[in-house]
């Protein structure tokens, strides 16, 4: 499968959002944040869970430090080559796969949870839906898929002003650089929250939660139905 030469090319994103991750890798309270998600999301000790675009490894360190069985990937080897210090720096035990959304090896109906955040928007759309379909695949019936993203709220008559009102939110509170913000919008596949609620749901996830609570970030919380409750 992963030989077909009409494949998307994951690896030609790498570095494109290295302002962004990088200004991830230094925020104070990402640790924080994290334990809050994982705790939120039922985290127990032996589940099996992947963070696909792991960055610097912050996520996957936490619920590798809450007793979880931890795949941190990512498709740059320099990202993984940070989780792994981060993780080492913490005596934390995390598997690291330098691999894509759209590569990542897999046991069918193996994890417990998988989330994923800031990573999707990588992908244009048909590439999102098949990666979606992988991660849906991956997980056990009845686990829980966490994303969060960049993704439109407007419809595409609002899309100026969403943008300008993004530029202005993510330079003032994460002291985003305006290069970074456009070098999103313009080489970047984030799209529209409606759309990706459709891909979602039609990939086959329960949609349990959407929020979209700051300008053009998503956060969803989906359930990959166990047979008994598909309709
Ligand atoms: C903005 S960073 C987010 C990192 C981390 N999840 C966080 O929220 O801090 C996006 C990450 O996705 C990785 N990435 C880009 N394309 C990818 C793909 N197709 N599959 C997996 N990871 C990818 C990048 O290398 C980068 O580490």
């Amino acid at each position: 499968m992963l030989a077909r030469d009409w494949y998307y090319t994951q690896r030609r994103q790498v570095g494109l959002d290295t302002a962004v991750a990088s200004i991830y890798d230094v925020s104070e309270d990402s640790d924080v944040r994290a334990r809050q998600a994982l705790t939120m999301l039922g985290v127990k000790p032996s589940w099996r869970i992947a963070d696909i675009g792991c960055g610097n490894g912050v996520l996957a360190t936490e619920a590798a430090l809450m007793g979880a069985e931890v795949d941190a990937i990512d498709i740059s080897p320099a990202m993984i080559g940070l989780a792994e210090i981060y993780a080492r720096d913490r005596k934390a035990k995390i598997r690291t796969q330098p691999a894509g959304l759209l590569s990542f090896a897999y046991q069918p109906n193996s994890y417990d949870l998988i989330v994923s955040e800031f990573t999707l928007h990588h992908l244009p759309d048909f590439w999102k839906a098949v990666a979606l379909s992988r991660i849906f695949n991956a997980l056990k019936p009845g686990a829980n898929f966490y994303l969060r993203d960049m993704v439109f709220v407007s419809m595409p008559d609002g899309v100026d002003r969403d943008v300008e009102g993004w530029a202005d939110f993510s330079i003032k509170n994460h002291g985003f650089e305006r290069e970074s913000v456009m070098t999103h919008m313009r080489d970047e596949y984030s799209t529209f929250g409606w759309v990706m609620e459709r891909m979602l749901t039609e990939t086959g996830f329960t949609m349990v939660a959407a929020d979209y609570h700051a300008p053009l970030h998503g956060t969803y919380l989906l359930r990959k139905p166990k047979p008994d409750e598909q309709i």
